[in-house]
């Protein structure tokens, strides 16, 4: 089906807003004039406005970002959400595949822990995960990280294209393999991480049962441009090691500060803080065993979130219903709400430090 659209999409770009399940990049390169001009002129006009005396790589926008963002942002409040990477409103969010949503770029204010209403405190947008350049959204470079922490790759040139490759390919969600990024900018070392997504196209939400599985390889994916970040030789939490017996006896037995040992192995996934372990399915319900591992997007998501640092939660309140509170910026959704709005930090999912809560007698 999907190989079958691929002479279908280079027919017409109509056809791709045509608002059936098109495909464009179809797991490989889309066709060329999506995101070229070769002269930077159509019926007369200039193509890219902003870049009169030519494009650097003869694309339609500005910079690569602002291209990939001219099909990947969120056009009216009814538009086909599956693809959209930047909503209009950072209150009313993309639902979560996996990625987040670069929207929380634009926030003022992101703070929701101590003192986070006090403008001498705000944490501005920029903190919300990775910042790109597409001025076209309103987006920039970030201010102050100049290149990635643990590594050197350069902030500057930080864009869609760092991540994913443009001319596509076969793997997770289009991410750069272990090859040269952006044209020979820099060079990656591990492949892609081994993932098995959910679709994007029909804009359905993460959920128990329908949820990225992640097998391996996203610590050293990372790692790409973070270097050992976050490895146990540096005295920094694990990432990319086992998970081993004990933790995963906890992750499997709590449902939340409201329920700490009333989960089980079979229904104890959390879309919220995922393991990786090679046997996961989109649909799988197991929580982990001793081999699963702790990997970075068992707290960060890839792209932005209303906490800092792109938390899966946010690392700074105390209980989960005070986000949103201080910032005024969207609030994480608890997914323990049924057990109770009292939840604590989802690093209880694997510590259970809140074990002597008031509400566990
Ligand atoms: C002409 C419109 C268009 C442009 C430009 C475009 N995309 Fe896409 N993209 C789509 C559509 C439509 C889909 C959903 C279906 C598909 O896979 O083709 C998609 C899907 C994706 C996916 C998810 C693939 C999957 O199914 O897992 C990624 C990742 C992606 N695009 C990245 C990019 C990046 C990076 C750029 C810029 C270099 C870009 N896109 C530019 C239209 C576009
Ligand atoms: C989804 C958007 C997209 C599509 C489709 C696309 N390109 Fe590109 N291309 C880019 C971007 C973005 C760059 C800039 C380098 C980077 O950021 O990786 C680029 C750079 C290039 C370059 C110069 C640098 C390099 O990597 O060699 C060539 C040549 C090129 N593209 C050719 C093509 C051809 C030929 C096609 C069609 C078969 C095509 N592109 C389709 C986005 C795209
Ligand atoms: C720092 C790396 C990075 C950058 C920069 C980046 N992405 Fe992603 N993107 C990812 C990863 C990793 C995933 C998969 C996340 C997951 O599910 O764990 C992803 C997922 C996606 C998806 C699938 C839908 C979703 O929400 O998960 C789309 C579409 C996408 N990216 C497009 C883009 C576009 C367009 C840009 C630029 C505006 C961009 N990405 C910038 C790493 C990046
Ligand atoms: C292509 C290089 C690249 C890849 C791959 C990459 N990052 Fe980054 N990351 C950067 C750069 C550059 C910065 C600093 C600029 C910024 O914050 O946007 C950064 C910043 C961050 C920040 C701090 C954000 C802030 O503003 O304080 C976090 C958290 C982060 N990355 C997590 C991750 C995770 C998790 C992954 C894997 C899913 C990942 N990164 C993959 C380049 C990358
Ligand atoms: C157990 C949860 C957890 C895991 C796993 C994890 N992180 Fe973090 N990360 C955090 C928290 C919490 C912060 C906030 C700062 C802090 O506590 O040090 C953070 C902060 C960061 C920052 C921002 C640092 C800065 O100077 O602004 C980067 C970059 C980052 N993490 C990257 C990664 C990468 C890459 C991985 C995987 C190799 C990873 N993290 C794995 C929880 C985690
Ligand atoms: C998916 C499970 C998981 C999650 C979620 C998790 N951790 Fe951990 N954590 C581990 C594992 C595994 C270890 C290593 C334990 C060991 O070696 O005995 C660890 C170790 C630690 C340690 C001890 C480090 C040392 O050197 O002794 C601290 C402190 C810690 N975690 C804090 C946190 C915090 C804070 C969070 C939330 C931001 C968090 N963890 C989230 C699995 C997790």
């Amino acid at each position: 089906m999907r190989k079958a659209l691929l002479c279908l999409v280079g027919f017409s770009v109509a056809l791709l807003f045509a608002g059936t399940a098109s495909a464009f990049h179809d797991e490989g390169v889309a066709y060329c004039g999506g995101c070229h001009t070769m002269h930077n002129s159509q019926n007369g006009q200039l193509v890219d406005p902003n870049s009169p005396g030519g494009n650097a790589w003869l694309l339609k926008d500005e910079t690569p970002s602002d291209v990939c963002l001219s099909c990947h942002s969120q056009t009216s409040a009814t538009s086909n959400r599956g693809r959209d990477v930047l909503s209009l409103d950072p209150l009313v969010p993309n639902n979560e595949c996996g990625a987040g949503d670069f929207v929380f770029q634009l926030e003022d204010n992101i703070n929701d822990g101590h003192n986070g209403g006090n403008p001498s405190y705000w944490i501005p947008g920029h903190k919300s995960g990775h910042s790109i350049n597409a001025p076209s959204k309103g987006l920039a470079v970030d201010p102050v990280l100049t290149t990635a922490p643990g590594g050197n790759f350069p902030s500057s040139i930080l864009g869609c294209s760092s991540c994913h490759d443009p001319h596509g390919n076969e793997s997770f969600r289009l991410l750069n393999g272990a090859h040269e990024v952006q044209a020979g900018a820099f060079d990656f070392v591990s492949p892609a991480p081994n993932v098995l997504g959910i679709g994007v196209g029909t804009g359905a939400a993460e959920s128990p049962t329908n949820h990225n599985a992640y097998l391996d390889g996203y610590s050293d994916w990372c790692a790409n441009c973070h270097g050992n970040y976050h490895s146990s030789a540096q005295l920094k939490h694990p990432s990319g090691e086992p998970i081993g017996g004990s933790i995963a006896q906890i992750y499997n037995l709590y449902n939340g500060t409201g329920d700490q040992l009333g989960g089980t192995q079979a229904t104890g996934y959390l879309t919220a803080v995922p393991f990786e372990d090679p046997s996961s399915t989109i649909a799988s319900t197991a929580g982990p065993s001793a081999s699963s591992e702790v990997s970075c997007v068992t707290c960060h998501r890839a792209h932005s979130t209303s906490s800092p640092d792109a938390g899966r939660w946010d690392f700074a309140v105390t209980l989960l219903e005070e986000d949103g509170h201080n910032s005024g910026s969207y609030a994480i959704p608890n997914p323990y709400a049924a057990q109770t709005a009292d939840q604590r930090s989802l690093c209880n999912k694997c510590h259970n430090k809140d074990e002597h809560d008031a509400l566990n007698p």
